[in-house]
This record gives structure tokens, C-alpha cells and sequence, in this order.
């Protein structure tokens, strides 16, 4: 099948995919297309879809095995696989307003970060509530030579505590348990990855979950940080996207980095997302 794309950005970083029905399991060509796609793009739109919850585990399964988040009290019951990012929980978990509302690409604090995630959007705010990505190909590209140069070889401390704690659910939160913080000791990531597929070469750094950077003074490798965050955040690297419910975005993890918006909370937003496995940064 030959995929029907629609350009949502004036550069290659986002577009729409408008001919594949999620509901439908798709075939071996298609899903290769799809890779292929998202290798490209790093943000894949699916507009006007209806799935259910096998068929959202199911299409994201093309991708690779998928990662069960440490922290299941959002985790529907029956499927672990998906994380409710929803306001007034669901099925029993935990409520979350705005979880992912600072720039961090996902679970990049394990050995083997993911790969991508899917995010499915079953209620929206009307207006509000938002994601924004950044395209770490682009903010890579944009650095001065001499940056490029002094980034090389420098590897960035990733953790989960810090950001966890700090997110607080109103200060409710409880302390990540000794057996999850078993499953997310720190690790380093080279702070410029070269992404397994494409080749290309893109900043690997985030607020969330960056603390430190490998050799360097603490308050260096924080001024380094802050620095590259600001860099990568600026608005010709940023694509807002603009949540309908039955929207699933697709992004690769490996080349971009994220951030929720903030919304009235009188209003539900139920959101659901898979997150595929992926490999040792390099
Ligand atoms: C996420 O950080 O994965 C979710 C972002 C959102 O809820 O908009």
C-alpha cells in the first residue's frame, strides 16, 4: 500500500497520514511504510480514528515489544501496556492533569530507551491541554560548529526520581517505591545521538530527566544543559499539536522531545499511550 501523506510542518518533521484505519490490522508492506515514514518525519497524525484498546496494542506492536511503565497506578488494569494520561483517571488509575507538562522525551532515564510512542486521544479539553515537540534533528543541526565539536563524546546523566518527585500531583505524590527505584538506577546517553535508523544525527538531552552531564562539575554540566534545552525549544524547531479526540500521534523518541500544555481542569482529557521498546543509544 502506498501511503498518503500530508505535510503538516514546511519541513519534513511532522505529517499527517491520511490513509490507514487503525481499526484494521495493517499489513507487513504497510507497517514497513510506516517505519520508513516515521524514520523520515519523526511525527506521524492519524486523524478521525476509533480504536479500541487491542487495537491501539495491536498496531503498535508493528513497531517492536512494548515497555510497561514503571509506575503502574496509571496503567489500565487489563493493559499494561497503555498509560492513562487522564484527568479523572480511569478504570481505577490514578488521575493525572497534565503529566507530561515539561520537555522530556519518554522514559529516557532507562539503558535502553524507547523508541517511539503512540498517543491516542479518546477526550480533549476545548481548548488548552496541547502538545508541543521539538525537532532535536533540527535544534542538532542549528549548533555552531564549535558546539558540535565541544558536545562530542560528552555523555549526559538520565534519572526518573528527581522528576517524579518533583511533579507532585499537588505535593499527593507518593516516593517512587524500593522496587521501582530498583528498575531506574541513573545512566548515562551521549548527549548527540546517531539514530540507529536514519543516520542522522540529533541532540539526546531533555529537562526532565537530564541531571547532569558525565566528567563535568555539576554546575557545568547544568549550565551545558540548560543551555541546550533553551536551544532546542525555540520556535523554529517546535510543532504545537492541537489535540481532536480520535487523533493518534506517532512520535520517534529517538529525534524529538515533547511537552504537554496546560488546560482547564473542569474539563476531562483522557488520553492513552503505548510506548515501544528501543535500543542502546550510541
Ligand atoms: C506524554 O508526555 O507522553 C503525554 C503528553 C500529553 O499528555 O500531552
Amino acid at each position: 500500500m502506498t501511503l498518503s501523506l500530508k505535510p503538516m510542518t514546511t519541513t519534513s518533521f511532522v505529517t499527517e497520514v491520511v490513509n490507514v484505519d487503525l481499526s484494521q490490522p495493517v499489513d507487513a508492506a504497510t507497517a514497513s511504510a510506516l517505519r520508513a515514514a516515521i524514520n523520515q518525519h519523526s511525527i506521524l497524525v492519524f486523524r478521525g480514528q476509533t480504536i479500541d484498546n487491542d487495537q491501539h496494542v495491536a498496531f503498535s506492536r508493528n513497531f517492536g515489544d512494548l515497555e510497561i511503565h514503571t509506575v503502574k497506578q496509571y496503567l489500565l488494569p487489563d493493559y499494561p501496556e497503555i498509560i492513562a494520561l487522564a484527568n479523572r483517571g480511569e478504570n481505577g488509575t490514578t488521575p493525572i492533569d497534565n503529566g507530561g507538562a515539561y520537555w522530556h522525551t519518554d522514559i529516557s532515564y532507562k539503558a535502553k530507551p524507547p523508541m517511539g510512542s503512540l498517543l491516542y486521544s479518546l477526550e480533549v479539553p476545548p481548548e488548552g491541554g496541547d502538545t508541543l515537540y521539538a525537532d532535536m534533528y533540527a535544534a542538532y543541526d542549528a549548533l555552531s560548529d564549535a558546539m558540535k565539536e565541544n558536545l562530542e563524546g560528552l555523555r549526559a546523566v538520565h534519572g526518573y526520581e528527581a522528576r517524579f518527585s518533583r511533579m507532585g500531583e499537588g505535593g499527593k505524590r507518593p516516593k517512587l517505591s524500593a522496587e521501582q527505584l530498583a528498575e531506574v538506577p541513573e545512566v548515562t546517553h551521549p548527549i548527540v545521538r546517531t539514530h540507529p535508523e536514519s543516520g542522522r544525527k540529533a541532540l539526546y538531552v531533555n529537562e526532565g530527566f537530564t541531571l547532569g552531564v558525565e566528567g563535568l562539575p555539576l554546575d557545568e554540566g547544568r549550565d551545558l544543559l540548560d543551555a541546550l534545552n533553551a536551544h532546542a525549544t525555540q520556535p523554529q524547531f517546535i510543532y504545537a499539536h492541537h489535540w481532536r479526540a480520535g487523533d493518534l500521534v506517532f512520535w520517534d523518541n529517538r529525534a524529538t522531545m515533547h511537552c504537554a500544555t496546560d488546560y482547564d481542569t473542569r474539563y476531562a482529557r483522557t488520553m492513552h499511550r503505548t510506548t515501544i521498546q528501543g535500543d542502546i543509544p550510541v
